[in-house]
């Protein structure tokens, strides 16, 4: 039987540590899932259509790598899905408590959900969307941050709304 394991994220935008992770997953599952949030706490920058158009094209030609949306409880999106495995990113120590809280929770609520955490690569170990966004809005170059679609995406975005917000 085929193992998949689900990443779960807001993913506004998915950047290369993202990207990392998912091959990362995929020397250990079959197949990786990403599910992209529908409704995170904050106002989105991209909408769920257009994280989740970016993800797919990134990934485009791998049919190992499926990319959809998700609203409600992750523990029941997994059910659904018919996995108890999920994957999450951990950078540093800061990340430590929320993902613990989210494990555990997870756990909480559907005791046969596992959390599985990897490691990116050293070079995306300070990367985050948030920084991303917050780099871009103020002139940096994020050339070796996120995939190239992305970079042209954040440029129209910024193009089109004169008050880009982080
Ligand atoms: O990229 P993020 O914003 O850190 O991802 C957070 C995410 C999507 C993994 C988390 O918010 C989530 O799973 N949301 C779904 C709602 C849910 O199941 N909440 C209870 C478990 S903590």
């Amino acid at each position: 039987m085929e193992n998949l394991a689900i990443y779960p994220g807001s993913f506004d935008p998915i950047t290369n540590g993202h990207v990392d992770i998912v091959l990362r997953g995929l020397r250990v599952f079959d197949r990786v899932l990403i599910a992209v949030l529908e409704n995170p706490k904050k106002a989105p920058l991209f909408t769920t259509k257009e994280r989740v158009a970016m993800s797919r094209k990134i990934f485009e030609g791998r049919k190992e790598v499926e990319v959809v949306s998700f609203s409600g409880l992750l523990v029941e999106f997994a059910k659904a899905r018919g996995t108890n495995t999920v994957i999450r990113g951990l950078r540093a120590i800061s990340d430590f408590e929320y993902e613990f809280q989210m494990a555990l929770m997870n756990r909480q609520l559907a005791p046969e959900m596992e959390t599985l955490f990897m490691m990116p690569s050293q070079e995306f170990s300070f990367l985050s969307s948030n920084l991303v966004k917050e780099v871009f809005m103020l002139g940096g170059s994020v050339r070796d941050l996120v995939p190239g679609l992305v970079e042209r995406r954040l440029r129209e975005k910024s193009r089109k709304h004169s008050r880009f917000q982080i």
